[in-house]
């Protein structure tokens, strides 16, 4: 099956009437959440869309690259003005974990599970990585944009992965599906997550789809190391960790590992 990204296919699969406008499709770009943010500076719609067949300088949370090679991956940004969306800006990046499992289940029948904040997992391997960055251009927008970046391996063969990645990254490996099919129902996923307001309904569907809830974790904050027990996540998306030492910690952000021997026995 040919599967060469094509704008006119990815609107064709899409329930959101996007007009043609509103989505751009490149092959290859430094990275799509560099390119949102320019166009969220010269105004763009909300929800203006941009793809890419291959990433130059794809980035990751914490400073980290992500991967992008060409013809096996999704690499997109959603621009989000924060005045057009029903849910707090500070749960999108929940939002999106949720619309993306909520994507692989619908189109693939893949039940892909979330590992804290926003990584999803599939045979226990990183399928997908979503990067949320806010934007604010005073003279424009007050109250700001929010580029929702989202990196999918779909077919990218593990040996390519550089360095350690391969023992970590993987992909879906959809069969007879296009990467226009699927990029076209994350666009409506996501669409309809804007919409929701009913903040405890989300929580619950992503707490669903969570594989760190009631496991050891462990954490480093400031240089210093934490061991505890993910014990619920909050209706701000906050991770509350029982710790060691008997205290409550509540995680905003970040990123913890499952338990290690070194850590936590
Ligand atoms: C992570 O796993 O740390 C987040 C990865 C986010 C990657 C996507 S790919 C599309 C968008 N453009 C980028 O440069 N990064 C995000």
């Amino acid at each position: 099956m040919s599967d060469i990204l094509l704008k006119e296919e990815i609107l064709k699969n899409s329930n959101s009437n996007l007009a043609s406008s509103q989505l751009f499709v490149l092959k290859a770009v430094n990275s799509t959440n560099l390119y949102a943010k320019q166009l969220a500076k010269d105004n763009c719609p909300h929800f203006t869309v941009i793809v890419a067949d291959s990433q130059t300088e794809g980035r990751g949370r914490m400073g980290r690259d992500f991967f992008s090679p060409g013809g096996t991956g999704i690499y997109m940004s959603i621009i989000l003005d924060c005045q057009k969306i029903k849910l707090p800006s500070g749960l999108l990046t929940v939002a999106t974990g949720v619309a993306i499992c909520n994507v692989f289940k619908k189109l693939l029948n893949i039940d892909a599970s979330i590992k804290w904040v926003n990584d999803i997992y599939f045979n226990n391997k990183k399928v997908c990585g979503i990067l949320a960055e806010s934007l604010t251009v005073p003279n424009i927008n007050p109250s700001g944009f929010v580029i929702i970046g989202i990196g999918i391996n779909v077919s990218t063969p593990s040996r390519i992965f550089p360095g350690k990645l391969c023992e970590i990254a993987g992909s879906i490996f959809p069969e007879h599906i296009s990467r226009n099919e699927i990029i076209a129902m994350v666009i409506d996923e996501l669409r309809m997550m804007c919409t929701k307001d009913n903040v405890e309904e989300l929580i619950d569907e992503y707490k669903s789809r969570s594989f760190i809830l009631n496991k050891k974790i462990s954490f480093t904050q400031n240089g210093k190391t934490f061991a505890g027990i993910a014990a619920d996540i909050n209706k701000d998306g906050n991770l509350i960790v029982r710790l060691e030492s008997g205290k409550t910690a509540i995680l905003s952000s970040g990123e913890v590992s499952l338990g290690s021997k070194q850590f936590l026995e």
